[in-house]
């Protein structure tokens, strides 16, 4: 019995001892220690409101500046197989089973970024969707700055805007009346050997010349997979071939070198010119 009640005391003493020491440790050093910790605690929400997420600074930052703090963006990688058990190489959706598919299943930063396809045909730049928002600021009106706001141009809950990025490579075929082709591509492609290029050498030719897309490249893909009847793959990979979107893009009409006199009603409200935030090179007119 007195044995027991000695073995109880040491463990308390133990256990007084250890909480004195902790609450000792908790206690500040110098002045600098604590303003040091303050620092570390705070330098997570201050990075959060860095000016590089902000306009103007976002407007001219490099991959590479976001990278230093991001890169999740492009080192993540999507898990090999589900937390059930279903393999990523045995699930591929439609869109994942094109000619122009390559790889295994990967994120959706780095199918914009780093596939082949990606770094084949297009530059996206991290601002050329991220433009800035205002992490306080989810939802539109909901707070003194958001009301003081001018709300066009605010996207609910997104950190960017869908209509101005993902719209332009996602959505439906532009549509066979506007082309005036006999049918749905699927119905006629046969006519044109599944090129797109059968009218488009001589029309619209003044096409992809903004500085996230390789204008060039994009055309040498789609001649080089000619041989193989996919021509139209590459195209339609950026022109309803991926739509998430149940309406097609209006696209800019920038003038082309035989380019019929007079506007069609259905482009009057087109711009003549793609979108200046993007355009690297005057576009001949
Ligand atoms: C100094 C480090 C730093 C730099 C540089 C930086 N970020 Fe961030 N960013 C952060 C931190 C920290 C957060 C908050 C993350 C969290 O709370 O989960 C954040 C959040 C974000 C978010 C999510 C915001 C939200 O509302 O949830 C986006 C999008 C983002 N950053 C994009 C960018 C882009 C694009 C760049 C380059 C222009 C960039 N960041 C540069 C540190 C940085
Ligand atoms: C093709 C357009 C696009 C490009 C290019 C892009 N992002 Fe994003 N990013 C998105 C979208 C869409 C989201 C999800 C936004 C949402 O949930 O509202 C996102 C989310 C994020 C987030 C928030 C955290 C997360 O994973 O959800 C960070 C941080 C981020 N991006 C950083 C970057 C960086 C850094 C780059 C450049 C290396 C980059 N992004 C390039 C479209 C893009
Ligand atoms: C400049 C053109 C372009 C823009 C802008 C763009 N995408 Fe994409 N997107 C592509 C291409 C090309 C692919 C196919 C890449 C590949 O197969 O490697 C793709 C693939 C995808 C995929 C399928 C990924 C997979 O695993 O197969 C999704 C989802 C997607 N994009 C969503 C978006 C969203 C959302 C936005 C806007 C934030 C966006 N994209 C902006 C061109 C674009
Ligand atoms: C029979 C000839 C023909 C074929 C084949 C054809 N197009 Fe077109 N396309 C046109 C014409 C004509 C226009 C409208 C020209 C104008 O602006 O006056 C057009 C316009 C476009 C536009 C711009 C739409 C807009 O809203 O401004 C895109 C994008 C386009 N075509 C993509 C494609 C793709 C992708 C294919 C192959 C899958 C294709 N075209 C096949 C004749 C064709
Ligand atoms: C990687 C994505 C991508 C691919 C691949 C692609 N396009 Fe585009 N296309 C775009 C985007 C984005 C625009 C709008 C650019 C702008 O704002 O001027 C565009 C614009 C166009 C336009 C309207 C051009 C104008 O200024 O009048 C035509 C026509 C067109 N594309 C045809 C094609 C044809 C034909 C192919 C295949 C040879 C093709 N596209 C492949 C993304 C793509």
């Amino acid at each position: 019995m007195n044995k027991r009640f000695a073995i109880l005391r040491v463990v308390t003493a133990a256990w007084i001892s250890l909480v004195v020491l902790l609450a000792g440790c908790g206690k500040p050093g110098t002045p600098e220690q604590q303003a040091q910790e303050d620092m570390d605690s705070k330098s997570h929400l201050r990075a959060s409101y860095d000016p590089i997420h902000f306009k103007p600074a976002i407007l001219s930052a490099s991959n590479e500046q976001c990278l230093a703090c991001h890169r999740e963006a492009l080192e993540d990688r999507v898990r090999p197989a589900s937390p059930a058990g279903v393999k990523a190489v045995d699930t591929r959706a439609w869109y994942q089973q094109v000619s122009t598919y390559q790889g295994e299943q990967d994120t959706f930063h780095r199918r914009h970024l780093a596939t082949p396809m990606a770094k084949e045909l297009m530059s996206l730049q991290c601002n050329t969707c991220h433009e800035g928002h205002d992490p306080r600021e989810e939802a539109p009106g909901s707070s003194a700055t958001g009301a003081a706001q001018d709300d066009r141009g605010f996207t609910l809950r997104k950190q960017v805007n869908p209509e101005t990025t993902c719209l332009k490579c996602h959505g439906q075929f532009p549509g066979w009346e506007l082309m005036r082709l006999p049918g749905t591509w699927d119905e006629v492609k046969h006519f044109f050997k599944n090129d797109c290029l059968a009218c488009h050498v001589s029309t619209r030719t003044q096409r992809h010349l903004v500085n996230y897309l390789k204008a060039d490249a994009i055309e040498v893909a789609a001649m080089k997979a000619m041989e193989s009847g996919n021509s139209a793959d590459v195209c339609m990979g950026c022109h309803g071939g991926r739509a998430w979107y149940r309406i097609p893009y209006p696209y800019a009409r920038n003038p082309w070198p035989e380019m019929p006199e007079g506007t069609p009603d259905w482009a009057k409200d087109r711009p003549t010119h793609s979108d200046p935030r993007f355009t690297k090179t005057e576009p001949k007119s």
